[in-house]
């Protein structure tokens, strides 16, 4: 049984961006959340607001909201990682925000500097305030599967640590394969131990090629929000051998064939695609991409 819907949250000018070696300048950018936006995606993961010497590829979070052309019906969440990155996005007047957690210690330590417990003291105020101040919270969870420091991730210490995430009032729980090595039965094992399927989200990275085997599973356990990247940009900057999410056209090309709705235009996102790939100078990794718009 599949959900007849599915909401598709396209993390390219985030996740996608945030990995790349040149900087993107802030111009093009917004013209591809714009081109994103026109191909029907609805929830555009536009950037994050933390450290600029961690992350200087998003460096220019507080130009690129101030300048966004916000379009009715689309949501714009930005990833917030303590107290003063949460300052800066209500600054810049975001109505979405996400939370992003570790399920493992040696992640936590890479990405936050923080340890496992510590990062959960660090999130609670972000939480608290947001919520407060009207802002929907996402929370993410890295390393659900496996990480390349500590190996194959317990499923049960995975849940705990998710099941933390929902306790502060995260909304939505999206269960990240940072690294894109997880396999279908390893999927539903992790989904079977969350009571309530409706707050989960998946966010798989294609590194062996099993996203879309992944994502189906998911969808299968009833998971209707899935993560994807478009023309399959990203990875992790602080994940030794993350490559690009699930391609945003792979996922939708899968979705139209099982007939299930996304209210994305493939073809214009594959023009959006096509148009990055040339910013940034090589080819889309997706497959999709490759069949319908061949070079
Ligand atoms: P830290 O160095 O421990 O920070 O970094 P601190 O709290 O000790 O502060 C040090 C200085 O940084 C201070 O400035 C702070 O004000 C400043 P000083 O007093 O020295 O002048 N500072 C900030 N400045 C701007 N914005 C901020 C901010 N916070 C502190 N938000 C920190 C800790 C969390 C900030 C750092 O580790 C960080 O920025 N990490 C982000 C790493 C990241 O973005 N990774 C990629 C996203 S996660 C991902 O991709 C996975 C995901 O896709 C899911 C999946 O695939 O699994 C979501
Ligand atoms: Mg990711």
């Amino acid at each position: 049984e599949l959900p007849a819907s599915v909401t598709v949250w396209e993390v390219g000018p985030r996740d996608g961006l945030q990995n790349e070696k040149a900087i993107v300048p802030v111009e093009v950018k917004l013209e591809f959340l714009d081109r994103l936006a026109g191909a029907g995606l609805t929830t555009l993961e536009a950037t994050s607001f933390v450290h600029p010497k961690w992350v200087p590829q998003l460096a220019d979070a507080e130009q690129l909201l101030a300048r966004l052309d916000r379009r009715e019906g689309v949501r714009y969440p930005v990833l917030v990682p303590n107290e003063k990155g949460l300052n800066r996005a209500l600054d810049a007047g975001v109505e979405h925000i996400a939370i992003f957690a570790s399920a493992t210690e040696t992640f936590a330590r890479k990405n936050l500097n923080s340890s496992l417990d510590e990062q959960f003291a660090m999130f609670e105020p972000v939480v608290t305030r947001a919520r407060e101040a009207g802002l929907d919270v996402r929370g993410y969870l890295s390393m659900c599967f496996g990480d390349p420091w500590e190996g194959v991730v317990p499923a049960k210490q995975v849940a705990a640590a998710g099941r933390r995430l929902l306790d502060m009032g995260c909304s939505q729980l999206s269960l990240g394969d940072t690294i894109g090595v997880a396999t279908a039965g390893q999927v539903e094992n992790l989904i079977g131990l969350f009571g309530d399927v409706g707050t989960l989200a998946v966010h798989f990275h294609d590194t062996y090629g099993q996203a879309l085997a992944n994502t189906l599973a998911a969808l299968r356990c009833g998971v209707s929000t899935v993560d994807a990247s478009a023309g399959g940009l990203g990875g992790c900057p602080y994940a030794e051998s993350a490559t690009g999410n699930l391609a945003t056209e792979d996922l939708v090309w899968m979705l139209e064939g099982l007939g299930v709705a996304t209210g994305v235009d493939l073809d214009a996102l594959v023009g959006a695609s096509v148009w990055m790939a040339g910013q940034l100078g090589r080819p889309s990794p997706s497959r999709v991409v490759a069949a319908l718009c061949p070079p």
